[in-house]
């Protein structure tokens, strides 16, 4: 038996059952002719056919081939049977931004006249898609609070068709429980999909614990190194197949190049995760014992309220944690002005750590009453832990310390 490009199938087999570290390094290949050992590339817009005949055999589908790579392409599609398997789903439909994923997931499965519920406190491009975009055309949409599951049951409408939530939430680190929220969705036929951003397939396997639809922004953990923007969408071949037609009429389609970096990024998203997290927790516990600190939002903390909940969804609680320095926004942005190290970027999933003032950046489009709501407060810090050594961290954090 041939070891190389004949042993797809062989390999495919032989990966049933393993386990996602395993999967995020070899699920997925299909070796060319040239026999590569990485996955290849393929750079191309479009696809050259035998003949006439060939041509429009594949154009109507009667034989598999590419036409275009807004409709397939192969590096593409080794990125999205890696996730779907990472996922334990059926299928996956690569995007072109973490957004391109919601704005699809949402064209194929709502139409005017449906109903939206979606937790208060998601990220903010989500809030501005569903209300200045999706509401224009007939969609109706409520924020309930991520944790207040009497309040998505009592939000509940006849038309209503898709829960939509983060968990962990941004910055502030609140659970949302998705076996509940399952139970809940199933007990009304609605659609539940969980944006898995914050701690991807390595942490947490939303559809294991109940949820149909997962979104991803690959532009986060799954690249790792603050490269390339792209999204994705996973779940049952059912659930995915309505999305891929509108990625493949509506063009946000993945860059093959971003496939290919994400592809690699997947490979070691284990290892950085639990590194991520490793740090996270060391430097959450730390800034816990500061004086001049007066709160920490991490979920690895026990003195967190989504804890428990948090350890029974999720194997480690992620690289995003939060803190409220004694004083308001200037001392706030006094201590993030100190840190040498850390970026001062809204980004996050980055090997290099980054640290933001929320209020006035990420979430400064909310209005002062919203942002209230949400804990958003002006001496409030977010920051998403890197790979740097915990060290080295812990120095240049001290010296946000010394502004206080
Ligand atoms: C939780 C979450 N979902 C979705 C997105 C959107 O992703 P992208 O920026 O890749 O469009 C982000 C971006 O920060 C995010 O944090």
């Amino acid at each position: 038996m041939s070891k190389t490009h004949d042993t797809e199938d062989a390999l495919a087999n032989a990966l049933q059952g393993a386990q996602s570290q395993t999967l995020a390094v070899r699920a997925g290949q299909a070796r060319t002719n040239e026999d590569e050992h990485s996955e290849a590339l393929f750079l191309t817009s479009s696809y050259v056919f035998k003949d006439c005949a060939d041509a429009q055999a594949r154009f109507s589908g009667d034989i598999e081939g590419s036409v275009y790579s807004r409709y397939t392409n192969p590096t593409v599609r080794n990125f999205e049977l890696r996730l779907a398997a990472m996922e334990g789903a059926e299928d996956c439909i690569a995007t072109s931004s973490g957004m391109g994923a919601i704005m699809s997931m949402c064209l194929a499965h709502l139409s005017a006249g449906d109903h939206i519920i979606c937790s208060s406190d998601v990220f903010g491009s989500t809030v501005v898609l569903l209300n200045n975009f999706f509401a224009k055309f007939g969609v109706e949409i409520s924020y309930v609070k991520l944790t207040d599951i009497n309040g998505w049951r009592d939000a509940i409408q006849p038309n209503t068709k898709l829960f939509f939530i983060e968990t962990p939430s941004n910055p502030l680190n609140e659970v949302g429980d998705i076996r509940a929220l399952s139970a809940l969705s199933k007990e009304h036929n609605i659609l539940f999909a969980v944006d898995n951003c914050f701690c991807t397939p390595a942490l947490q396997l939303p559809l294991a614990l109940g949820a149909d639809l997962i979104i991803h922004s690959a532009t986060k953990y799954i690249d790792g190194q603050g490269r390339c923007l792209g999204g994705a969408v996973v779940g049952s071949a059912e659930h995915i197949e309505p999305v891929r037609n509108v990625v493949r009429a509506g063009g946000p389609s993945m860059s093959p190049f971003n496939a290919w970096v994400f592809l690699k990024g997947l490979e070691t998203l284990h290892l950085r995760m639990k590194a991520h997290s490793d740090s996270a927790l060391a430097i959450a516990h730390w800034l816990e014992s500061q004086e001049q600190i007066e709160a920490v939002f991490y979920a690895g903390l026990e003195s967190h309220l989504g804890h428990e909940l948090a350890k029974s969804q999720q194997s480690h609680f992620g690289g995003v944690l939060s803190f409220r320095v004694k004083g308001d926004q200037a001392a706030a942005w006094r201590f993030i002005e100190a840190t040498q190290v850390i970026s001062l970027t809204a980004n996050l999933g980055d090997a290099k750590s980054t640290i933001v003032h929320p209020a006035t950046t990420t979430h400064s489009r909310l209005s002062p009453e919203a942002r209230a709501t949400a804990g958003i407060t002006d001496n409030l810090i977010r920051v998403a832990v890197g790979l740097e050594a915990l060290d080295d961290l812990l120095i240049d954090l001290q010296r946000g310390i010394e502004t206080l």
